[in-house]
């Protein structure tokens, strides 16, 4: 917001606040409470606001693809890092059904990011609007609903 209210010509005011739009802001419900969790969210976070930031309808595909791999490898790193912590805390034990479908979730994400990059490789258009809003909506679902079924457990699994 610094940034913002230093700028002294306002169409360029008007316009940043243009793309400001459809960011997504960190919430204190996104907490899972396990700081390595909350510390990737937030990056994952961060590098979905850059991508609504940089992309619009005419991006080249070569750019998406760029996004789109850069997402999927720290997607990939994040989900290691939960599955780990789970593995390691005796999550799949505890309670397997919660922890095979928040794998299940981990690897249909995956799946569908690639097949969004073999789309995209193929010379298939894909709309900024769709390829931000499924992002978007996939991870602040999966925040809310699955990863904070984990950060409980391991709130109480590891006192
Ligand atoms: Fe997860
Ligand atoms: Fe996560």
């Amino acid at each position: 917001m610094m940034n913002i209210m230093m700028h002294s010509d306002f169409s360029e005011i008007q316009t940043m606040e243009q793309k400001l739009d459809g960011q997504v802001f960190w919430q204190p419900e996104f907490a899972t409470g396990i700081q390595v969790i909350d510390d990737q969210h937030r990056v994952l976070i961060a590098m979905l606001n850059e991508a609504n930031m940089k992309i619009n309808d005419h991006s080249p595909s070569s750019e998406l693809d760029l996004i789109v791999q850069g997402l999927l490898n720290y997607a990939g790193y994040h989900f290691g890092t939960e599955e780990r912590f789970a593995a390691d805390s005796g999550y799949f034990d505890k309670q397997p059904e919660e922890a095979s479908a928040h794998l299940a979730q981990h690897h249909a994400f995956a799946d569908r990011v690639t097949q969004i990059k073999q789309e995209l490789g193929s010379g298939q258009r894909i709309s900024k609007a769709d390829l931000v809003a499924f992002l978007k909506s996939w991870l602040i679902n999966h925040i809310l609903n699955t990863d904070m079924k984990l950060g409980a457990y391991l709130r109480t699994a590891t006192g």
